[in-house]
């Protein structure tokens, strides 16, 4: 009989998801759902051809060398900042993530987030949990509006689409929108976006979300500078990528009230969150969240799993960030 293919699930996953993995490869699993050092991942994945990770494992040129039998790592993310592409490449190791899955129900938490940011939810919910409330006042946790304000969203991919869509439909905003390339007509006419040059946005956003990938050009492309560009009044999301966001600066600014209110879903160093946030009241803080429903998260994980299996059943990945894509089969480059 023909030995099935040796994979690695590096993070827990659902049991569904594993047990069709099982039917097709010898699968090693962190059930446990360990914190493995790259040193861990990289004894861990010898003699593995294909890898599912979560986004929170370096993929590098290190764990490249040390692992020459890879050919397929399979993120449960959309995003793939874990990922050195580069390297990738030029070893022949396929990367997939997995887009369209989590488009809405990501949105849908983006727009959450600055609802909640928006009109103080968290913060008076505090207040009312500790026993402090007691009358009703006039500017009792009066906070900004969101129908009929300026929506900015920085990226304009599927995500920041289906975010525009929500506020230009749903909440009659106007939308302004900064992304590295303008959209189609079609599209900025579907999501009643208006393309503006980065500083535009910043000055005229009553409310700015932020869905642009992590690169290191968008390292801090929100900092002290930008921060003070934008209306005492206006409310920050981030639910792209910590690294985005300076956050020792972000704090500041809330503490200053140099802008009203943020919303974040994702950090620099998470989980580890910086200390100033934690002490600065106008924030809504979530631990990487936005796309956790159990639907999409089991889109996400099965996606996943599609990729690995096409992979090695067809020579084909059905979502891959980079190419060529080596034929099932073939040696991998030499690294
Ligand atoms: C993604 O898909 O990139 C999310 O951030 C992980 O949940």
């Amino acid at each position: 009989m023909q030995q099935r293919p040796a994979i690695l699930v590096a993070r827990a996953i659902f049991p569904e998801v594993l047990e069709r993995l099982r039917q097709h490869f010898e699968v090693s699993y962190n059930g446990h759902d360990e914190d493995w050092s790259p040193d861990e991942l990289i004894r861990r994945l010898q003699g593995k051809v294909g890898v599912l990770t979560t986004g929170s494992q370096r993929i590098d040129a290190t764990l490249l060398r040390a692992c020459p039998q890879l050919r397929i790592v399979a993120n449960m993310a959309v995003g793939f900042n874990n990922f050195d592409v580069a390297a990738m490449t030029a070893a022949g190791v396929v990367g997939t993530n997995t887009p369209d899955v989590l488009t809405e129900t990501t949105a849908d938490f983006g727009f959450a987030l600055l609802l909640a940011a928006a009109r103080r939810m968290v913060e008076s919910e505090h207040f009312l949990r500790a026993g402090r409330w007691d009358r009703w006042a006039y500017d009792l946790f009066a906070g900004q509006d969101v129908h009929g304000s300026t929506l900015g969203i920085l990226g304009m991919g599927r995500i920041g689409q289906g975010i525009a869509r929500r506020g230009a439909h749903g909440f009659r905003m106007r939308v302004i929108y900064h992304n590295r390339s303008r959209l189609d007509p079609t599209t900025e006419a579907e999501c009643r976006a208006t393309y503006v040059s980065k500083e535009e946005l910043l000055r005229q956003a009553d409310h700015l979300v932020l869905v642009l990938p992590y690169t290191p050009q968008n390292h801090h492309a929100i900092g002290a500078a930008e921060l003070a560009m934008m209306k005492p009044t206006a409310t920050l999301v981030n639910i792209a990528r910590g690294g985005i966001v300076d956050d020792a600066a972000l704090a500041q600014a809330l503490r200053d009230r140099r802008i009203a209110a943020a919303g974040l879903d994702v950090f620099e160093g998470e989980p580890k969150v910086h200390p100033d946030l934690l002490t600065v009241p106008n924030v809504v803080l979530t631990p990487h969240i936005a796309s956790a429903t159990l639907a999409t998260r089991l889109a996400m994980a099965n996606l996943a799993a599609d990729n690995l299996i096409a992979f090695f059943t067809r020579g084909e990945a059905l979502t891959p960030v980079n190419a060529p894509q080596p034929q099932a089969g073939a040696p991998r480059a030499a690294t």
